[in-house]
């Protein structure tokens, strides 16, 4: 162990490794409960699209070859999605693996990243991996606190991290906040738009971020398959930036990181908008049901625009964490955010969201 500290790059010691939302199987096992339901992930309970199910059954029987390396078609289809064209998207392996590369592509050693806090891990482990400095700023009533951020800009700041929606409070910043931040964003300041929930958000005040790649900004706006497309198992995301942001990208990308069933998935997702429009609808009654429920308990909520809600159980999460598990509900706790009272619960079914209200209320003694 101690020979093995003294040869590590020291900035590696500080990376703390992702955290996933507990595994239904790992409950069954640990807890002998046979009847369990994930809420913790963010994940869309009602799964990928039939088509998506049958392009990846055909896909399959194709495995022996690499996939197209450059993701060719599927760009393409994306690029007509989204109207860009097909040189401004990068796919990834998740979009994880986008803000991994953003990392390695852009950031030296002492250069600034501006994040807020609590908000996605991944920045965080990128800038350490890249020995930056994080400087961090806080949510203001759960929110990104954009003219905070700006505030904090310097002539060491490389990339300014948004997640809008917010992961873990679902929150939301406007058009007219972006459009602050961005009047102040020098050149040379990449930020980036983490944009995983684009799809569930409801509100008409939300950013139209894709006009800013258009106008040439340095900005890279990243989307993903694995939430209302429920293909997160197969890892798969993507970024929009001008030509020469993804050209740098790609120097990085491993060359076949986005794997042959993915793409097929992706592409016949694309192909369906009913399941996206089904999943949307869902997740709306969903929330609505969830936040009846909250208000009927007497606890505060922050208002969400994505899959999952951010609540004050008043309690210290890790306990109600455990009560709930013995009531075959896994959720996230807020401690890992630094916010010890609060869960995370992302939308499930209306039986799911039913059996986590009536848990929460007999966990809460209600
Ligand atoms: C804000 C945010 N960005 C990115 C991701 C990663 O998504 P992917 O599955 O595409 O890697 C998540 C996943 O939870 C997220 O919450």
């Amino acid at each position: 162990m101690t020979a093995t500290r003294s040869f590590i790059r020291p900035n590696i010691l500080d990376l703390t490794p992702y955290r996933p939302g507990k595994p239904i199987e790992e409950v069954q096992r640990e807890y002998g409960i046979q009847d369990v339901v994930k809420m913790a992930s963010n994940e869309n309970p009602l799964g990928p699209s039939p088509k998506a199910v049958a392009a990846m059954e055909e896909a399959v029987r194709q495995v022996g070859l690499y996939p197209d390396g450059n993701c060719f078609y599927l760009k393409e289809d994306l690029a007509r999605y989204w109207k860009v064209s097909a040189e401004e998207i990068i796919l990834g392996n998740g979009s994880d693996e986008i803000i991994h590369y953003l990392g390695v592509a852009f950031m030296n050693p002492g250069e600034e990243v501006i994040l807020a806090d609590p908000t996605f891990v991944r920045y965080e482990s990128a800038a350490i991996l890249n020995n930056c400095a994080c400087i961090k700023v806080p949510l203001k009533n759960h929110t990104y606190d954009l003219a905070a951020m700006a505030d904090r800009i310097t002539d060491r700041t490389k990339m300014i991290f948004i997640a809008n929606p917010n992961n873990p409070t679902g929150t939301m910043v406007t058009r007219q906040e972006v459009d602050a931040l961005m009047n102040r964003v020098p050149e040379g300041v990449l930020t980036v738009f983490d944009e995983a929930y684009y799809e569930y958000v409801e509100s008409p005040a939300y950013p139209d971020t894709l006009n800013l790649v258009r106008e040439g900004r340095d900005v890279i706006v990243l989307r993903t398959f694995s939430k209302i497309y429920a293909l997160a198992g197969l890892r798969i995301g993507y970024g929009i930036a001008r030509p020469e942001i993804i050209h740098y990208l790609n120097q990085v990308r491993e060359p076949f990181n986005v794997s042959l069933v993915a793409q097929a998935a992706a592409r016949a997702s694309l192909r369906d908008p009913g399941q996206v429009a089904r999943s949307r609808k869902a997740n709306a009654e969903g929330k609505r049901f969830l936040c009846q429920g909250f208000e009927a308990i007497g606890l505060e909520y922050a208002p969400s625009e994505a899959n999952f809600i951010w609540v004050n159980t008043g309690k210290d999460s890790r306990e109600v964490f455990e009560a709930l598990i013995h009531r075959g509900v896994i959720v996230r706790t807020g401690d890992i955010f630094g916010w010890p009272t609060y869960i995370r619960v992302t939308m499930g079914t209306p039986d799911e969201n039913r059996r986590f209200i009536e848990a929460l209320r007999s966990v809460l003694g209600q």
